[in-house]
């Protein structure tokens, strides 16, 4: 029941990759992501904020795999994006833990979580003018995510791309008080949104000065977990971008 979320012929048929985010092999690497990087170690002292909810399923997969027992408050621009995910959260009885609210999440979100999790917009291109504008993550893909970095939530959870300068991005969340704390990475074949040719175009420009790494068909994506730096914990940007700038 919980892969057909990202699988069933009802769901492709139901989205229009236009205006729905619809990236399978994505979505489920950040339900992954966060269940074993986040939701298995929360407690009910915390609250979660999502960037970008989409369609809801990589959390509601998550929700329906664990106990859970704080809540989590997503935001999504998209308004077929957000009635999906509404309605699959009324059917599987997770109003309780998780909302998704049609709004910009940057006006909206509460500055009190504890956690921010997102796989957010992070293709590259000059202008958003691309299949699905909201993907677009500014000239090198890292727009979004650095602004992610920077509203201070003790914890934060993003999906970054090694086509989206992740040398400069990883730095940035360093100079910003954060350390890796926890990773997880995947391959990727480029689908239907990177092989947009301005997308491309901008890709391979980008692996000229280094802030793009991929092979020819392949990139990796890693999850990444930030925290405010502490004593305790040690930083593993060093091994995270190892990895990352391989290919
Ligand atoms: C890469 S998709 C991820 C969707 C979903 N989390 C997943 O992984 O399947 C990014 C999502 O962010 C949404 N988005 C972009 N800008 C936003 C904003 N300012 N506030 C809320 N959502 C936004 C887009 O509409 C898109 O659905």
């Amino acid at each position: 029941m919980k892969e057909a979320l990202f699988t069933s012929d009802t769901a492709v048929q139901a989205y229009s990759p236009n205006t729905v985010f619809f990236c399978p092999e994505e979505s489920h690497f950040y339900s992954q992501c966060l269940e074993k990087m986040v939701l298995k170690h929360c407690t009910h002292f915390d609250s979660v904020v999502e960037f970008g909810a989409g369609d809801g399923s990589p959390v509601i997969s998550c929700l329906l795999k664990i106990k859970f027992d704080g809540s989590i408050q997503g935001y999504e621009l998209n308004s077929e994006a957000c009635e999906l995910g509404q309605s699959r959260i009324e059917q599987y009885r997770l109003e309780h833990q998780y909302t998704i609210h049609n709004k910009c999440f940057f006006k909206n979100f509460s500055s009190k979580a504890t956690y921010l999790i997102a796989n957010p917009p992070y293709l590259p291109a000059p202008d958003d003018n691309l299949y699905m504008p909201s993907l677009h993550g500014g000239e090198d893909g890292a727009t979004i995510t650095k602004q992610l970095l920077s509203i201070g939530c003790e914890n934060v959870m993003l999906m970054i791309s090694a086509y989206s300068n992740p040398v400069e991005t990883i730095e940035y969340a360093l100079n910003q008080g954060y350390q890796v704390v926890d990773f997880m990475i995947s391959p990727l074949t480029f689908g239907y949104y990177s092989c947009e040719p301005k997308v491309k175009k901008t890709i391979s420009e980008l692996r000229k000065n280094r802030k793009a790494f991929y092979s020819q068909n392949i990139y990796f994506l890693a999850g990444v977990l930030f925290k405010k730096r502490d004593s305790y914990s040690t930083d593993l940007s060093v091994e995270l971008l190892r990895v990352m700038t391989a290919l």
